[in-house]
């Protein structure tokens, strides 16, 4: 035999010079969900080591994180169920819990990136992310309060807005809104190619979001369809995204490598709850090992992600799995 693969894996030192792929905690963006209140921290039942946070304990964390190296955190917001309304009004509330939260974490670590979530369901007493008459879910007016949303998180200091919304049109009617305002150097992360995916059950509990009625299909993406994610990649380029993301991240693979090859634009994966979920579970009960963790964030890196958005973020650095 001439050739034989296996003189290079032959020691670790071989190895490692011939290893393609790596991430650094500069790569990661650490999701964190938050709570109202004081020193709250309560843990998320299906997410092990993953927590709700009152504002004063998400300073800890997030300064916690700077000490490792980890910089970059995208806030999601449990608000109570009497403060949601049809229209979601509650996001853009000035002196609402998660403007606050924004404001601190800038006020407080100016050097961190916050990246905020813009959609309505955390907010919305029908726990869609758009507006909701007669069972559907209308587009354009839907449109009107992510602009407010974003508008309001821009003027707390957010550094990358994330539109996970799904409506048609909201990268360039966020990204107009945020021009005419003075945040040009506001970024956008759109969640490009989100799917319809029982992944998220775990992230609905934690935020206590999920649908009163119905399914996200008419808006989210069918988990079948690979060529619709080119069509919504190609509308937010032309619209003004930063980045495009894919979500979920391990069962769209394909999808992560077929926007890297096809676009010019960094690519974010979500490495969503269920996902997260799934792993504890199988490590907890010493059915799969922790390598597993490791392996798993790997291959959004190999498909063509450049950053990764992962509950594992903290722990993956704290163990030393990545630097
Ligand atoms: C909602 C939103 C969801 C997630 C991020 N933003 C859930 C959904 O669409 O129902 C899921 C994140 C996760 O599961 O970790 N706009």
């Amino acid at each position: 035999m001439l050739q034989r693969p296996r003189r290079n894996r032959k020691s670790a030192v071989i190895r490692d010079m011939i290893q393609e792929t790596h991430i650094s905690a500069s790569n990661l963006i650490f999701p964190l969900f938050i709570v109202d209140g004081e020193n709250q921290k309560v843990e998320v039942k299906s997410m092990p080591g993953i927590y709700r946070y009152s504002i004063d304990n998400l300073l800890r964390e997030v300064d916690s994180c700077m000490n490792i190296g980890l910089k970059a955190f995208d806030l999601f917001p449990a608000v109570e169920e009497s403060l949601k309304d049809k229209y979601a009004t509650e996001s853009y509330r000035e002196g609402t819990l998660y403007l606050r939260a924004i404001e601190e974490v800038k006020k407080n670590f100016p050097e961190a990136c916050v990246v905020t979530d813009v959609a309505m369901d955390p907010y919305s007493s029908d726990g869609h992310d758009g507006i909701v008459e007669n069972g559907e879910i209308l587009n354009d007016e839907t449109l009107e309060v992510l602009g407010k949303m974003a508008l309001a998180h821009a003027q707390k200091g957010a550094d990358i807005i994330a539109p996970s919304d799904m409506m048609d049109g909201r990268i360039g009617y966020i990204r107009n809104i945020l021009d005419e305002n003075g945040f040009t150097n506001v970024s956008l992360m759109s969640y490009t190619a989100k799917y319809a995916s029982a992944f998220y059950g775990p992230f609905r509990d934690a935020l206590g979001s999920a649908p009163k009625k119905g399914d996200k299909k008419s808006y989210q993406m069918n988990p079948a369809n690979t060529r619709e994610a080119l069509i919504e990649a190609q509308l937010d380029m032309e619209e003004g995204a930063d980045f495009l993301m894919v979500k979920p991240g391990l069962p769209y693979l394909d999808i992560i490598k077929l926007l890297n090859d096809n676009f010019d634009l960094p690519i974010a994966a979500y490495n969503v709850s269920g996902e997260y979920a799934m792993l504890k579970a199988a490590i907890a009960n010493g059915w799969l090992s922790e390598a597993a963790i490791m392996e798993t964030l790997l291959s959004f890196k190999r498909a063509g992600a450049t950053s990764i958005l992962t509950y594992h973020a903290k722990e993956a650095i704290e163990k030393g799995w990545i630097k």
